[in-house]
């Protein structure tokens, strides 16, 4: 029994589009920051004995089928490369071979809301792949556990590293080559801090998996960004990361992100994944970046409505939250500890302590009048607070989800 622990990662060079569906090859490169999975993570405990009858897989508490085709290209890759393992303490003995016939058990966990959009299914691949390589004593390092992570959820391959990370798209037609590296560990920049606003959502959006296929077909727009705009963005993208060029870095995210859901408005028919929440925090960060010398806080937006925010240090991390909760206040009855989560300190820094001081608030100077309008409550569920984070690690067996006794979730 094995368990493990796997962060999640936003992209601030987006990958969109493949050229391989089953596979999961992509189009062109991308970039990604790994978030500290103290605040945004998924917990794997994988078990294997002769009992189990078949494989099964728990998220979350309830049973979930492991027929579909990602859990399937995983786990054939995994038992393939499969190698002996023993336990003399606990008289295991396990040979290669028998990987192929030996069936398990694996139970998952998201320590933050499955469907709120926050990349859920990135972390959750990817500690799929950690936790049974490990069980399985493969000898393959992190990136090419990361090509298998990719066949599972493409973006978890990036969620195998921590801090700054690409995603190589690779040439190969057996997707040999198209893995993660990772371009410089969390401790590198670790001023930054990423303020979420999970921002709540009405309808139901279009899958990425469907919105890409579309935009394959119909948008001219999203080839001229994989050939042209991307490899140059990427080059750009690594300098700003390696010279901690905080500028840089933020007007090329932004610019990324934007260009991103220019495609799929250019894609037919077109596909809005932001909704006027998202437009007006938008709004609200680029007044703020004009109105100081240089930019302060980048925002990049995934296929969904929630904002992803990164500021250049804790001081402009509080500035942005103190600008988040003037213009998105909770509603009156909501604990605000409830309404920031993650790393709560940044709260004490903009000095609200409770609601009576969020509705006191000021005005952010860059905006003339305080106006009610500009006053958009409950239009944020909550802010999660986090910054930079570490890759997968395994955990002691205490933390196993798993009973070791009966191999069915505790
Ligand atoms: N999809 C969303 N969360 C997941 C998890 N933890 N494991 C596998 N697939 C997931």
């Amino acid at each position: 029994m094995l368990t493990a622990q796997t962060p999640t990662n936003i992209a601030v060079i987006k990958y969109w589009g493949k050229r391989d569906e089953t596979l999961i090859l992509p189009i062109n490169d991308s970039i990604s920051v790994t978030l500290d999975p103290d605040h945004l993570c998924t917990t794997t405990t994988v078990a294997v004995s002769p009992s189990f009858d078949q494989d099964k897989m728990w998220l979350n508490g309830k049973e979930i089928s492991l027929l579909g085709g990602r859990f399937q290209s995983c786990l054939r890759e995994l038992r393939s490369r499969a190698c002996d393992f023993e336990d003399e303490k606990r008289g295991i003995k396990i040979k290669k071979a028998d990987w192929e016939k030996l069936n398990l058990h694996i139970a998952s966990y998201n320590n933050f809301p499955t469907a709120a959009g926050l990349a859920s299914s990135a972390a959750g691949l990817a500690c799929f792949v950690f936790a049974l390589a490990k069980l399985m004593n493969l000898k393959e390092d992190h990136s090419q556990l990361s090509a298998i992570a990719r066949q599972g959820s493409g973006s978890a391959c990036r969620s195998l590293y921590g801090g700054f990370v690409k995603w190589i798209m690779g040439k190969e037609e057996n997707g040999s080559d198209s893995i993660a590296v990772q371009l410089a560990d969390e401790k590198h920049w670790d001023d930054l801090v990423i303020v979420i606003a999970v921002v709540s959502a009405r309808q139901k959006e279009t899958s990425s998996t469907s919105g890409m296929q579309d935009s394959c077909k119909t948008s001219m727009l999203i080839q001229h960004r994989a050939k042209e705009v991307v490899p140059k963005r990427v080059i750009q993208m690594e300098e700003a990361i390696e010279k901690r060029d905080f500028p840089s870095f933020a007007r090329l995210a932004c610019a990324d992100s934007n260009q991103f859901h220019a495609v799929c408005l250019d894609t037919s028919p077109p596909i809005f994944y932001m909704n006027d929440t998202s437009h007006k925090i938008i709004s609200c960060v680029e007044k703020w970046n004009r109105s100081e010398e240089s930019p302060q806080v980048a925002y990049t937006f995934d296929a969904g409505p929630n904002a992803v925010m990164i500021a250049r240090n804790r001081k402009t991390a509080a500035l942005l939250l103190q600008r988040l909760l003037f213009h998105f206040p909770p509603h009156s009855d909501t604990d605000l500890n409830s309404y920031v989560i993650g790393d709560k300190s940044i709260l004490q820094d903009v000095g609200v302590r409770d609601m009576k001081d969020v509705e006191n608030l000021p005005a952010p100077p860059e905006i003339k009048d305080n106006i009610p309008a500009l006053k958009s409550k409950g239009d944020v569920s909550y802010f999660i607070c986090t910054r930079p984070g570490r890759g997968p690690t395994v955990l002691s067996d205490s933390q196993a989800l798993l009973n070791p006794e009966t191999g069915l979730p505790k």
